[in-house]
Formats: structure tokens, sequence, C-alpha cells
């Protein structure tokens, strides 16, 4: 029984060594030391022995049941530890590991251009204000000095909504807006969208436009003239010219179309400007008498100049994109490369 004995020890600390995991821990000290075990069973045949020898052997075994139940506990707190390094690994974090790259999105051409048209206006003393753009007949077309029956009114260019309401045309109603409620000094620009009827590569039925507006006692073509040369360099650089061609603007008098040279051949003429030399920036001119009367300014004591210019064909002409539609299509392949 003695050698039986030390059989079962032996063969049971090398299976508890050996053991990987709780469970399998649980089953060995069940299958050693439980109460149908084998150490138990040994207990059992205890009165088959001499008389003599049983307490001798009943500490024997006693003694092999706590050591067995030692030999647990240190495995028990072995595979422990194990477990606990593993986790520790599986959750290190590794600084040295290039981060994951959060996707951002990135401002709209329109938006960057028209920020930067708003930074160099602002650099120049003026103030940004804004309108509506859905605008009643009054602000867009009366106001402005266009008679009822101007052509722009015509249902076919301007988006009407109702009766008297509409999608404003142009920025321009910014101006009457303004002088509605201050009088002079004016100075402001209106950054906005405007609507119209009408869909090619150089026009879309909501495009931009930037309106200035500039009311004080002596003001005159060539402060016009000069605020804008200023701007176009600011914007396109000290090389490019401005030219202003004679124009018809209801609200303006006298009026111009301002053209810039062309900023990819510098005026030689190219597929840009058509061969022209010269690309389109927008209308201009002096505030019309008639319009600071229906305001209620006076235009015996104050003149004023006022210019919009289209936001997009600026765009255009700093990003080199070929079809205004681009712009609206929210094709991301193309918006991701500003
Ligand atoms: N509103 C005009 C247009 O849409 C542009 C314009 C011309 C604005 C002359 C002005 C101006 O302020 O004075 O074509």
């Amino acid at each position: 029984m003695q050698a039986e004995l030390d059989k079962v020890y032996q063969k049971a600390r090398s299976e508890i060594e050996q053991a990987k995991n709780i469970p399998e821990l649980l089953n060995l000290k069940s299958k050693y030391i439980g109460k149908k075990s084998l150490l138990n069973k040994l207990m059992k045949q205890i009165s088959s022995l001499p008389k003599e020898e049983r307490p001798e052997f009943g500490k024997k075994l006693n003694i092999a049941k706590n050591k067995i139940q030692e030999l647990i506990t240190i495995r028990e707190n072995q595979i422990q530890e194990i477990q606990y390094k593993n986790e520790l690994k599986s959750e290190a974090i590794d600084v040295t590991m290039p981060g994951r790259k959060r996707k951002i999105g990135n401002l709209h051409p329109i938006t960057l251009v028209m920020q930067e048209i708003e930074d160099i206006f602002i650099s120049m003393g003026f103030d940004v204000v804004e309108g509506p753009d859905i605008e009643d007949e009054f602000h867009n077309f009366d106001a402005l000095n266009t008679p009822p029956d101007h052509p722009a009114r015509n249902l076919s260019d301007t988006f009407y909504l109702d009766n008297d309401i509409l999608l404003r045309t142009q920025t321009s109603t910014v101006q009457i807006r303004t002088m509605e409620k201050y009088q002079p000094p004016i100075k402001i620009i209106s950054p906005g969208s405007c609507y119209r009827n009408e869909n090619d590569a150089t026009h879309s039925p909501m495009f931009h436009q930037v309106e200035a507006l500039v009311v004080d006692e002596g003001i005159n073509f060539v402060d016009l003239r000069d605020i804008l040369n200023d701007f176009v360099k600011k914007m396109f650089g000290d090389r490019i010219q401005t030219r202003f061609r004679p124009h018809f603007f209801p609200f303006t008098e006298p009026s111009a179309e301002m053209d810039i040279s062309c900023v990819k051949c510098f005026g030689k003429g190219c597929n840009l400007c058509k061969g022209t030399g010269w690309l389109e920036m927008g209308g201009a001119g002096m505030v019309d008498p008639n319009v600071f009367e229906m305001l209620k300014i006076d235009p015996e004591k104050y003149t004023g100049y006022a210019f919009g210019l289209g936001i997009d064909r600026i765009a255009m002409v700093k990003y080199n994109i070929p079809d205004m539609r681009m712009l609206f299509e929210n094709d991301i392949r193309f918006l991701k490369q500003f």
C-alpha cells in the first residue's frame, strides 16, 4: 500500500504541475483528494493493514493529502499569474504604432474663395453684411431702379416663388437693405447665393456674388477703380491689370463691366481667356441718384459706388476649373482636391 501511495502521489504531482487552467486543476483536486478520490480509497483500505501499521500509514496519507493540496495551490497561483500576464500582453498599447488617420472634410472651393475675398475687403475697412436669399420684387428690382417691363424680371430668368416673392437674382438686393437701415458713411460687402434660370458650362441656376457698396461725401469713379485694382492684385497677384468697359445697369450711372488681364497668359491670349487676354469679373458703377432718392439718402450730398463680382468665376479662374457645374455636383474626388 505504501508503494501504491507513492505512485498516486507522483502521478498527482506530475499532473498538477502540467495543469493548464483552473477547471483542469479542480478536476485533479477531486480526482486525488476529493470524496471519491484515490487517496480516500486508500484511506478506506487502512483496515486491511496490520493494526500497528495503521496509525503510521494514516499519518502518511494525511501528509500526502496536504502536500497535494499545497501543490494545487502553488499551481493555481502560477496559472493565475500566467493568465494575468497574457491579459496584460493582449491589452498592451504600442506607443510606437502610427495613429489612425481621422477622416475630416475640407472646405468647398467657393467657401475658400469667399473667405479670401472677405479677408481682403475687411483689411480695406469694409464690413461684411448678409441679406436673405428669398426676396421681394421691391428689393430685387424696384428699389434698384429696374422698371416693371425690364426683361430681367421675366419668368424665364427669375425664379418666382409667389406673385411678388422670388429667389434673388443678384446680391445687389443687400445694397437696398443696407441703405434702408443706415445713413452714410456706408462701406460694406455682401457675399451670398443668387439664382437664375440658366444652366451651362459657365452658368449655374445657383451661383454666388459678392456685392460692394460705398457711400459717402465725395466718392467718385477713381475710388471705385482704385479699390478694384487693389482687390485684384491682392487676389490674383501684382501683375494683374483691370479694365473697365462701358455698360448699362439700371441702378448705376455711369456703369461699367470690369475685366482683369488673364491670370494664365497675362494678356497674350490663351484658351482660358479665349484668345482675348481678358477675363470678365463683374459689373460696377456709381450709384444712380434715383436709388438714393428712393431710400431717402440725399443725392446732392452723397455719392457712392457699387460693384458685384462673380465668386464662382473667381474660383474657376483661381483653381483652373473648366466647368462651373463641377462646383455643384458634389463629386468627392473633385472636392477633395482643395
Ligand atoms: N448685380 C449685377 C449683376 O448681377 C452686378 C452689378 C453690377 C452689381 C453693377 C453692382 C453694380 O453693384 O454696381 O449682373
